[in-house]
């Protein structure tokens, strides 16, 4: 999605930009810009397509300046074109900007009858034209801004920067992430810290509506009501957030490997005498969780696909109802909650627009609001009651994997504690699933094993378009979760059903072209899952299923069979969902996609 970087300093400023922008590239993006200040001008490049033809562009021109601002763009308004990148100007202001302005149809008619020509499709051009419209009322620079900003509905960081002003930056947060980092005689802006960290690890986490103004030596910061306001500063551990490929071809084949150590980092702190530790969840959990009659899961993607394994194991092990819904469906629709439900939020993120404001709509009606993410410093943690980290590490590939994993260790970790605290779970019980738990790592390198034999199969695929994925009971959100993955990075039709289903309709698809991707751990319902993998098979489809020894599915023409270990029921979903990760990057590789930064998509969804 798209990227800010913004800076002041005494040094040339375009290269820090440009890196920038290069650390934003894994969110996605479409063209890219960059604006500064130099010698009473604005000098601005654009570029269609990657941050490197920017940065060719930038040098072949020796575009340098003390003061400048930069910008991804992931197209929502017009197309992917050099026109419509950012930053877009008006006069002698320039503005890059995050988010969408909800009212630039009135605002751009407005302006046009005052004489401003646009020369954008986008909604971010109005923003420049409107700063200087208010700039020709009178009054200064800073005043005008905030009236232009006042304009403007909708969800919006932004950057803006004046070529008489070269000792200024302002900036505002209103919706979409902004954080300001701190340096010693220069100050930046981004949409996203791991930009920074190549120049600060001193950050300042901005509230909505703050509104800000950066000097050299200076952050100054007005709350959403004008008052000024001080933010803590914080320090971040800057090994924390080390990314490189270390090795591997691509950021996802590095992040699922990376799961048994992922998974051991959730674990960690975690566990105390074979039990989940009290204070896992924080001080009131215990108390929330001891209330809670019903349980509302709200999350995007693969966060929600973690989600609705655990409205499995909520129900099956700590015995409490639980649903879970997309979160772009629930914040829209009229929604009666049951009393004392507990929210639970996932997301790797905690920026993800749609989930944001879900929890915003419910939160006043519900007993409370736990969040389960992988960035401590996110609004989503802010905004939360209770949040549970859950130390995946930076997950650079668009494609969620070591994020999903740890989202379901720390969700069985939840479910644990609920039954726990609500007299429904046995201390033995509870210690086995631990123990389980515990065996994660040296499961998941087992089946890491299998990568030589996955990437063999994955050439049987390369040719096809439609692919299904069977599940039952838990492992159903688990072929959810394999579908996804193969339609983002390969772009093949992949689709999901809890097997049981076929026979309802989608058994029409199958025939010797459809390939039918099966999990097939050994439990109750594996004989009625046996029977549906018949059902494929006597329509000629080719079947790959993943099972146990115990699970007893017979390799035979058009069966392909994967070994997998043998698991405890409780934890198999997280196991089952590695080998399917890796068909999907395998399939991805030969079919010669953007396998980190597939196309039309963006790592953190910030906009609706
Ligand atoms: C899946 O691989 C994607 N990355 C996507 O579905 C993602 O899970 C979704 O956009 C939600 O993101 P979040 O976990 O950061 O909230």
């Amino acid at each position: 999605m798209c990227g800010i970087v913004g800076a002041i300093g005494e040094r040339n400023v375009t290269d820090v930009l440009i890196e920038g922008l290069r650390r934003l590239e894994y969110r996605g993006y479409d063209s890219a810009g960059l604006a500064v200040v130099d010698q009473g001008a604005v000098v601005r490049e654009r570029q269609p397509g990657k941050v490197q033809a920017l940065a060719d562009a930038a040098h072949a021109a020796d575009v340098h300046g003390r003061l400048g601002i930069a910008h991804t763009r992931w197209a929502t308004h017009g197309a992917p074109t050099q026109c419509n990148a950012h930053p877009h100007m008006s006069g002698d202001i320039a503005v890059v900007h995050n988010g969408i302005i909800e009212n630039y149809e009135s605002l751009r008619e407005r302006l046009q009858g005052e004489g401003y020509v646009f020369t954008s499709q986008t909604d971010t051009e109005v923003v420049a034209h409107l700063i200087q419209s208010e700039l020709k009322q009178g009054g200064d620079y800073f005043q005008a801004v905030r009236r232009a900003v006042a304009q403007l509905h909708g969800a919006f960081a932004l950057g803006i920067v004046r070529a008489c002003e070269p000792d200024r930056l302002l900036a505002v947060r209103q919706g979409s992430p902004l954080v300001v980092g701190l340096g010693i005689g220069e100050n930046f802006i981004s949409s996203d810290q791991l930009a920074l960290l190549p120049v600060t690890n001193r950050f300042i986490y901005l509230e909505e509506g703050d509104f800000i103004e950066l000097a050299r030596n200076r952050v100054s910061i007005w709350n959403a009501a004008g008052e000024p306001v001080r933010r803590p500063a914080v320090e971040l551990d800057a090994t924390l957030h080390a990314s490189s490929k270390g090795g591997y071809k691509h950021y996802m084949l590095k992040e699922i490997y990376e799961q048994p150590a992922a998974v051991q980092r959730t674990l960690n702190g975690r566990i105390s005498d074979g039990r989940v530790a009290v204070d896992a969840f924080g001080p009131q959990a215990a108390e929330l969780l001891a209330k809670a009659r019903h349980i509302q899961i709200l999350a995007c993607g693969t966060s929600y696909h973690a989600g609705y394994v655990a409205k499995y194991w909520f129900e099956a092990i700590a015995g409490v109802s639980c649903h879970v819904e997309v979160a772009s469906e629930f914040r829209y629709r009229t929604t009666v909650l049951p009393a004392d439900t507990l929210i639970v939020t996932i997301s790797q993120s905690g920026e993800t627009a749609d989930t944001l404001a879900a929890l915003r709509e419910v939160k006043a009606r519900a007993l409370g609001a736990l969040c389960i993410c992988n960035v401590p410093t996110s609004t989503l943690v802010r905004e939360s009651d209770l949040a549970f980290i859950t130390h995946a590490g930076p997950e650079i590939g668009v494609a969620s994997t070591k994020a999903f994993t740890t989202q379901l260790v720390a969700l069985m970790l939840l479910v644990l504690a609920t039954g726990r605290r609500q007299g429904t779970l046995s201390a033995e019980r509870e210690r086995d699933i631990v123990q389980q738990l515990g065996t994660l790592p040296a499961l998941l390198d087992g089946v890491l094993a299998l990568d030589k034999d996955i990437e063999r199969i994955a050439e049987e695929f390369g040719e096809k378009h439609h692919t299904l994925f069977l599940g039952r009971g838990a492992q159903y959100p688990v072929a959810m979760e394999g579908a996804l993955k193969l339609k983002e990075i390969s772009y093949i039709h992949a689709e999901a059903y809890p097997a049981g289903e076929l026979k309802h309709g989608p058994l029409a698809l199958v025939d010797n072209d459809m390939p039918v991707v099966a999990v097939a751990p050994k439990n109750d319902l594996i004989d009625k899952l046996k029977s549906n993998l018949q059902e494929v098979r006597a329509r000629a489809g080719v079947l790959y299923v993943f099972a146990d020894h115990a699970a007893d599915v017979r390799p035979e023409a058009g069966i392909k069979v994967f070994p997998m270990p043998s698991v405890a029921d409780e934890v198999a979903p997280i196991v089952y969902t590695v080998p399917l990760q890796l068909l999907s990057y395998h399939v991805a590789v030969i079919k010669g996609t953007d396998v980190d930064q597939p196309r039309n998509l963006a790592k953190s969804v910030t906009v609706e």
